[in-house]
Formats: structure tokens, sequence, C-alpha cells
């Protein structure tokens, strides 16, 4: 199967930005049917960089978020009808810097709305510092999950990404052990597996997030439960993003 390798730009970026990436990533892009490439820009540049993807086609476009209800009059809010109309693939949900924003109520609506609106999900989860600390990641990660087992819709679709993400990795430049990795993975496709009506373990995707870099990407790919990562900072400079997503994984 081929590997995933997404890029969360968050709130950065900008339209000499955009070009000069492009630029560098169409010429030194080596296989582009090697792994399953996904660029999440912020809302502002998702159509400019949408304009590089129909062009060269090398990579898949996702939004960092939306709203779950596509018909009411909410100032501020993107809704997945929106997304879907200017050519996203893919929307996360539930990051941990949204979750540490926001009001988490409505995450289940939220998948629900992206599956409807003919997207995949990527949905985050992970424990905190003083979480992993206490020994309290399993519980978190289930608690986290029945926002897809609860209802109905994600339960009987399993066209779900979930992507790990430790809170305390995310920016620290640090990792957990390659072995808690590997279980952590393992843990959340046969936990999927065992209670949603359509999946088996192999149709479960996970992704692992939280300081990846070209330093770490062939240690954490050697995780067989490893099925891509999702990359913040390194997705940033072009060169090192370019590097990981030409890598044999
Ligand atoms: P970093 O790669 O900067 O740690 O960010 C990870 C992340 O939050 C991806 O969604």
């Amino acid at each position: 199967m081929k590997k995933i390798i997404a890029a969360n730009w968050k709130m950065s970026g900008s339209k000499d930005f955009i070009k000069k990436y492009f630029n560098y990533f169409e010429k030194n892009i080596k296989n582009t049917s090697r792994n399953n490439i996904i660029i999440f820009p912020s809302y502002p540049h998702l159509a400019e960089v949408n304009s590089y993807k129909k062009i060269n086609k090398s990579f898949e476009l996702g939004a960092q978020h939306c709203h779950h209800n596509n018909e009411v009059a909410q100032t501020s809010c993107v809704s997945a009808a929106m997304l879907n109309d200017i050519g996203c693939n893919f929307v996360l949900v539930g990051h941990s810097e949204w979750r540490s924003l926001n009001n988490e109520d409505n995450l289940s609506k939220i998948l629900e709305s992206v599956i409807n609106n003919n997207m995949t999900p990527i949905f985050c989860i992970g424990e905190n510092y003083s979480q992993k600390e206490n020994s309290k990641t399993q519980s978190v990660i289930d608690n986290q999950l029945q926002n897809i087992l609860d209802n109905k819709i994600l339960f009987e679709n399993c066209k779900i990404i979930i992507a790990y993400e430790p809170v305390w990795a995310i920016g620290t430049g640090t990792i957990p052990d390659i072995n808690i990795i590997e279980f952590i993975h393992s843990y959340i496709k046969s936990k999927l597996a065992q209670k949603l009506s359509s999946a088996q373990e192999k149709d479960i995707i996970v992704l692992y997030g939280g300081s990846v870099s070209t330093k770490n990407i062939k240690e954490i790919f050697s995780a067989k439960s490893v099925d891509g990562v999702l990359i913040g900072g390194a997705s940033l400079n072009v060169e090192e993003f370019t590097k990981i997503c030409n890598e044999k994984l």
C-alpha cells in the first residue's frame, strides 16, 4: 500500500511562499506515484494551492477544519460543501490546536459532514503530556474514538483516516519511542476493527504526527502499523518536505 505523506501548513503561507514552494516541489518531486501526498494550506490559500494541483496532479488538497452544517448562516465559518466545491478531498478534524480553542461537542457531526460531502476526514487524536505521564493514553484515545463509534453513519463507513498526534510531541522535536508508536497504532486499528461493522484491521489507516522530520522518517516508518505521517513544521521547508516525499518508505 502507498504511504500517505501529509503537510499541515497550519497558519503559515503567503502567495509568494506558495509560488516558490511549488516551483521547487514540482521540479524535484521524483516518483509521484510512490507515496500519496496531501497538502493542507489555510483557507485563504486553498484556491491558490489548488491551481498547482490542477496542473501537476502530484498531490491532493485538504482543509484544516470545517463547520458541521452546510445550511446555517454562520459568519466566519466554512462548510464541507464549500471545501468540496473548490477541490478539497480531505479535511483535518479535531486537530489538538483546534481542540485547545474550541468546543469539541460537534466532532462527530463534523466527521459526518465531511463524509457526506464526498471527502475523507483525517481525525486527529492523541494525549497531552500530563495524560501520558499519568498512563492515560489509552483511555484518552478510547474517549476520542467514541466520536466515531457513537455515530451510526460513521460506524458504517470506515472511510476515515486516523492521525495519532501526541500533543506533547507536536513542535517539540521529541517523538514517542518507536515501540509505543507501533503499539498505539495497532491498538487503534484493532479497537476500530472490532467495533466497526464494516471495517477490517487492514482497512484502517493510521498516520503518525508530531515532530516528523528527515531525521526520524525512516525510524517512524520502521513501525509496520504506520501508514503515513502528518507533518507540521518540516512541511514548511519545501526541500525537507520534498525529500520526505521522495523517500522509498
Ligand atoms: P509538527 O510536525 O510541527 O510537530 O506538527 C505536527 C502537527 O501538528 C501536524 O498536524
